[in-house]
């Protein structure tokens, strides 16, 4: 029998692994029906009525959620009437207290996360910061059950006939962290275009949505106040012509087809599971 229940997965994604996992849910959830949408700042709030549950996924970039998830969630007008809804992040270490950050926040929007997830991913900063590591190349090894078993949560906060909001808890060991969270915003990479291998094709300025480049004569031009240096336009630069550093070109990128293969064998193990 059709579901007519319907959800909406929101995400943002830097390089793309929280992409990649947010495409995957949309696929998992037969019965029902789904939409799917990158944020984006002229998004239009008031379609949020139209469905019963969101799906709210984002990466965690210095402990805490993403800037651009933050900023749209904190442009929402607060609901007139609570709204479930399910978050996840993806990470390339620890998340810390990322999602009851975010809890909090959803919370002042009258969105009440029922329940959450976080996912291991390819460190998108790892592998361009340090001597790549090979098991920061790659998703946690248990993440189709572990995906399996979110989507059947998520099923079932939907059949249920309460919405409660779930904050989790503070944890203790993060105060360690509070330097990456506390220098790690603060600091500004110097992103750099290497023009003899630039194209013009203009991939960096139509992909970022943070507005950080833009086409001033034959090369794209790079302003750094509004970056929160998700990487986006350092991996999937088609010719490699943006990095870091003129020192450090690292040859390992997290592109389209780096997370297609990715996704295959993820999709494939979930098949494998059924
Ligand atoms: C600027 C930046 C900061 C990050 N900070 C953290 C962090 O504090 N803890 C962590 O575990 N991973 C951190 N990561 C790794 C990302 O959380 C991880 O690679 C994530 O899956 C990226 O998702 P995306 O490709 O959708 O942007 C960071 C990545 C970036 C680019």
């Amino acid at each position: 029998m059709e579901n007519n229940n319907k959800i909406l997965i929101l995400y943002h994604s830097g390089a793309g692994s929280t992409k990649t996992i947010a495409e995957i849910y949309h696929k998992m959830f037969g019965s029902f029906f789904v939409d799917i949408s990158s944020i984006n700042f002229e998004f239009d709030y008031e379609l949020l009525k139209n469905y019963e549950i969101l799906i709210l996924a984002f990466p965690t970039y210095h402990c805490s959620p993403s800037t651009s998830m933050m900023e749209f969630i904190n442009n929402i007008p607060p609901l007139q009437k609570s709204k479930k809804a399910f978050a996840f992040t993806t990470c390339g270490l620890c998340s810390g207290n990322t999602l009851r950050e975010f809890a909090k926040k959803c919370l002042t929007k009258n969105i009440y996360i029922n329940g959450y997830s976080v996912y291991k991913a390819p460190a998108t900063d790892g592998v361009l910061l340090f001597p790549p590591l090979s098991f920061m190349l790659d998703y946690e090894k248990n993440i189709a059950n572990k995906i399996k078993s979110d989507v059947n949560k998520i099923e079932h906060i939907i059949n249920s006939n309460t919405n409660k909001a779930k904050i989790p808890r503070f944890k203790i060991y993060t105060i360690f962290s509070y330097p990456n969270k506390v220098l790690g915003k603060a600091y500004k990479h110097k992103l750099k275009l290497l023009r003899d291998k630039c194209v013009g094709c203009n991939k960096c300025v139509n992909d970022c949505m943070r507005k950080c480049w833009s086409r001033v004569g034959k090369y794209p031009q790079y302003k750094s106040n509004r970056c929160e240096f998700c990487f986006k336009c350092v991996h999937h630069c088609p010719n490699e012509a943006i990095s870091l550093s003129k020192k450090t070109r690292t040859k390992i990128r997290f592109n389209e087809k780096f997370y297609m293969k990715l996704k295959e064998e993820i999709l494939q193990r979930l098949n494998d599971a059924i």
